[in-house]
């Protein structure tokens, strides 16, 4: 069977903070992962000696891919969704500067584009590429951010793509897709860090 693996980076600084954006480190914890993470991939992934790991140009994601021996490529595509003005500020500080874009996100995530910074359609769109060379992977492990991988996985499990904001991608898991003719089969395994 033909497999895609995907990752969030571990948690870093700005998790820690509840701070979005950014170009943070891992934190402690994130760097935990980033080491069992190479143990979870020995006993997981069939012939995984073989496969490309795939990051974003982002630190965090970069961190957690370190203790792999693969070959590594970096996509400026697989950065996290660009907030604009909010990047590096936390939901509470950007409900009091801005309220009004605080609203409007809320009433439509999907649309909602961070001034200076991008929407979840953006993100849909810019991922065009990565998801053409996904399709035309054997294996590989996609080692990226939230919001990207909402949109990655919203595309492999067939969801409309306006329901990628909402799709449950959370830290330290590893998932598993498995595209078949009749829908995508997906097995989550926690690294429980
Ligand atoms: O800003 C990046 C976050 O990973 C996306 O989270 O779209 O739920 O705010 P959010």
């Amino acid at each position: 069977p033909r497999y895609i693996w995907l990752s969030r980076h571990g948690e870093s600084q700005y998790n820690l903070e509840g701070k979005i954006g950014g170009d943070a480190d891992l934190s402690e914890r994130g760097m935990q992962y980033a080491r069992k993470l190479k143990d979870m991939v020995s006993k997981y992934v069939p012939n995984h000696e073989k496969f490309e790991v795939w990051t974003s140009t982002l630190r965090r994601t970069q961190q957690t891919a370190q203790f792999l021996p693969n070959p590594k490529k970096q996509w400026k595509a697989l950065d996290e969704l660009d907030a604009g003005s909010c990047d590096g500020l936390t939901y509470q500080e950007i409900a009091e500067q801005f309220p009004d874009d605080f609203a409007a996100r809320d009433e439509n995530k999907f649309e909602y584009r961070y001034r200076g910074g991008e929407s979840y359609r953006d993100v849909v769109q810019r991922l065009e590429p990565i998801i053409m060379e996904l399709e035309n992977q054997e294996n590989v492990l996609v080692i990226t951010h939230q919001a990207v991988l909402r949109c990655i996985y919203a595309y492999f499990m067939n969801s409309p793509q306006e329901k990628s904001p909402w799709m449950s991608i959370p830290l330290h898991t590893l998932i598993r897709l498995e595209p078949r003719a009749d829908g995508t089969i997906v097995t989550r395994i926690k690294a429980n860090i």
